[in-house]
């Protein structure tokens, strides 16, 4: 078993209650990138991650864009003939509520159990930072990093990274790497390292359904009037067959076979239908008739419903027939569905189904390209090199049902393979209340981090 190298242990040894301390501080900055009232929150964060960087030895830039500012370090002292790493991750977070769900106010971090709960502890403040500290490991220790490194930070990942693709775009030349790093993700199970073989893509719309100029009286109107509220859910009910696949015409069209050696590598997994039903909380599991859970999560596009609104939904009963309905849509996407044509086939259906007497509105609001990779070479030999002295244990392939809009951008915009190799666990409540991060995790994911830069500085 391969082990970390011992000076950089030894930094960790004693610098990571002081390091522990600095994360706290930043999770204490409310970034969150989806409220406006947080705006100046979220720019505190991307200076208070810039001042980190710029200890840690990186030139640091702020970057304006449209919306929330880009963080950008850079390295490059290791001169043309080593490699370059550009390691991306997101400062932003989601909003914390319901806060009363909270056992701990989410931005006053707290240590129970080996975790640290806070919102942004593992999405992705936590895993963001433990980059940053493994480059200033190598800084400190060794007074320069193995390879050339670029750190990217963005502060729009929770709301659709709506300005980095075109960022990337402009600023090809300046970000090109010959590998990119991220920790966004979590591990198959505690003790098991994972990488990351695919995340689905993106496309999510908002369906406003609109019919009398006010809310009527549902007795003197209904029956009458057009409901927007049954004509909202008769739309919807036309997204999914009885056997749960999607029926919006043309939705499979672009999606591809997946590996054999994929498929047989998920099939391996120790993953338990019965554990994940205690997990979820529900009644029973369901979904795509034909395949097994992970196949659901990992390989199959869908289409939810994120959120309903329309009527009267407070308490007791009010009769009354709404002007008005509005859902949330979002769909994963599989290789090589994308977002503008799910966009196309899906403002095309909702037109042919939406029934006469409302007027029905389809938007997009934001899209991602679903990512799948090979995972050879020697970005992957050394990941899977790290991970394994880092957690004592061989790292498995796993893939993933969310997703990150940029990684796919990457890889098509920079031409550069793509390593997820993520510290979050089962169960870490990312995007919902009580969110934590692994005390463990985080310290063993430092060094894995500070392991990998010194085994591609040797490739
Ligand atoms: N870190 C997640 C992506 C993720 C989720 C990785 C679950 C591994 C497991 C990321 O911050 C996220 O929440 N992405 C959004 C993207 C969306 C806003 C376009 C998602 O998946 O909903
Ligand atoms: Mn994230
Ligand atoms: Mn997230």
């Amino acid at each position: 078993m391969p082990s970390v190298p011992r000076d950089l242990d030894a930094f960790f040894a004693a610098n990571t209650p002081r390091i522990h301390q600095e994360l706290f501080d930043f999770l204490r900055i409310p970034s969150v990138s989806a409220r406006s009232e947080h705006r100046g929150d979220v720019a505190r964060a991307a200076e208070w991650l810039a001042g980190s960087l710029d200890r840690a030895g990186l030139r640091t830039e702020v970057l304006p864009t449209a919306g929330h500012p880009i963080v950008l370090g850079e390295w490059r002292g290791a001169g043309d003939a080593a490699p370059t790493v550009l390691v991306y991750g997101h400062y932003d977070v989601q909003p914390a509520e319901p806060l009363e769900l909270w056992a701990s106010p989410p931005f006053e971090p707290t240590v129970r159990d080996g975790r640290i709960y806070a919102r942004g502890a593992v999405d992705d403040k936590g895993q963001l930072f433990l980059h940053v500290k493994a480059l200033e490991a190598h800084v400190t220790v060794r007074g320069a990093l193995p390879v050339n490194v670029i750190v990217l930070a963005e502060g729009e990942e929770e709301v659709g990274s709506v300005n980095l693709e075109s960022f990337v775009a402009e600023h090809a030349d300046r970000l090109r790497a010959d590998a990119v790093v991220i920790s966004d993700s979590a591990m198959f199970a505690p003790g098991l390292p994972s990488i990351l073989s695919s995340l689905r893509g993106m496309a999510y719309f908002q369906i406003d359904v609109e019919g009398p100029s006010t809310d009527l009286h549902s007795g003197s109107y209904g029956g009458a009037v057009v409901n927007p509220a049954m004509a909202l859910a008769r739309i919807l009910a036309t997204f999914h067959d009885e056997a749960g696949h999607v029926a919006i015409p043309g939705f499979y069209d672009a999606v591809q076979e997946w590996p054999a050696r994929v498929i047989r590598q998920m099939r391996a997994l120790p993953f338990s239908d019965d554990a994940f039903l205690h997990e979820v909380g529900a009644p029973a599991l369901g979904g795509e008739a034909g395949y097994t859970t992970l196949e659901r999560l990992w390989t199959r596009p869908t289409c939810e419903v994120n959120g309903l609104l329309s009527g009267y939904t407070g308490e007791g009963a009010k009769t009354v027939l709404p002007a008005k309905a509005m859902a949330k849509v979002s769909c994963r996407l599989v290789p090589d569905q994308t977002p503008q044509e799910i966009e196309r086939l899906m403002v095309a259906h909702v037109e042919h189904v939406a029934p006469p007497g409302v007027r029905v509105t389809v938007r997009h609001l934001h899209g991602g390209r679903p990512w799948r990779a090979e995972l050879d070479g020697p970005l992957f030999d050394a990941a899977r090199a790290a991970l394994a002295a880092a957690f004592g244990t061989e790292p498995v392939i796993v893939g993933e049902g969310g997703s990150i809009p940029v990684v796919g951008d990457f890889e098509r915009i920079l031409g550069s393979p793509v390593l997820l190799m993520g510290f979050g666990l089962p169960g870490e409540n990312a995007h919902a209340p009580n969110e934590w991060m692994s005390v463990d995790n985080f310290d063993r994911g430092m060094r894995a981090v500070a392991t990998l830069l010194e085994e591609l500085g040797r490739r």
